[in-house]
């Protein structure tokens, strides 16, 4: 596995394939489900602080990223969560700011991650995971993602929502656009450290709404804009 880390990255806009429907992906095998927990999880998961040293070089990691849609069943360490994680809105400054830009430094992004034990919201200020949704509920984001295969196959999908009130606060009309634009920034992000940590990621922006934020248990204050399944790389 390649060393950790990649440098944070200004990435572009999602303007590539957002009308797309569902997308014609690879065949491959589905791997084998992980079994749950039988002890209940905690609500609160902390997770390794993430490293800032070593990863790919920027450049190398630009000219490797690639969307990957099949994935070992290999459960990601805590390690590779937390790293992922700190990459898309980790705090990186005394002062509050994060590894992704946010007009006016407002952040109204939040992550959330689903694996074999529940649906986890990530919280920047303790770089740990608070339990939203207990269980599994992979295979009903996967049906809100419109069945698509690399959702129905990943060990973890990574949410990307925005609360566009937040920014509504300040920017009012502008405030949506906003958080598209930091979306793709994130989105980036991840995707690059994905690479760096030699695991195989996509993003995927073909979903119902309504039903993704009923499976999240979550209102409609909140817009989703990104699935990220994420696994061990994997080349059938
Ligand atoms: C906004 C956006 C939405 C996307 N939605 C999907 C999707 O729903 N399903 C999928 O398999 N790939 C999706 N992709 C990935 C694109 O298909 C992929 O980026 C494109 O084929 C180029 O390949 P590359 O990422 O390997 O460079 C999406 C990409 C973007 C930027």
């Amino acid at each position: 596995m390649k060393p950790v880390v990649i440098a944070a990255l200004a990435a572009l806009v999602c303007s590539a394939g957002c009308g797309a429907k569902v997308e014609e992906n690879p065949p491959a095998e589905s791997p084998p489900v992980e079994v749950a927990a039988e002890t209940p999880a905690p609500d609160f998961r902390e997770l390794p602080e993430a490293s800032r040293e070593g990863g790919l070089p920027l450049y190398e990691g630009l000219e490797a990223r690639r969307s990957a849609r099949t994935y070992g069943s290999r459960k990601l360490t805590e390690a590779e969560v937390g790293q992922l994680l700190w990459a898309g809105q980790g705090i990186t400054s005394a002062r509050g700011f994060r590894t992704a830009p946010s007009a006016g430094a407002l952040y109204p992004m939040f992550l959330y991650y689903a694996d074999d034990v529940a649906l986890w919201r990530y919280d920047p200020r303790r770089h740990g995971l608070v339990k939203a949704v207990d269980g599994d509920v992979r295979r009903d984001l996967a049906r809100a993602g419109l069945d698509q295969a690399p959702l129905k196959r990943a060990p973890g999908i990574i949410i990307v929502v925005a609360k566009p009130a937040i920014s509504a606060a300040k920017y009012g009309g502008r405030a949506e656009r906003y958080c598209m634009i930091e979306a793709g920034h994130i989105g980036q992000n991840i995707l690059l450290t994905a690479e760096a940590l030699g695991l195989g990621a996509c993003p995927v922006g073909a979903f119902r709404d309504g039903e993704l934020l009923d499976v999240m248990a979550l209102g409609g204050e909140y817009l989703p804009l990104y699935l990220i399944p994420v696994g061990e790389a994997f080349e059938p």
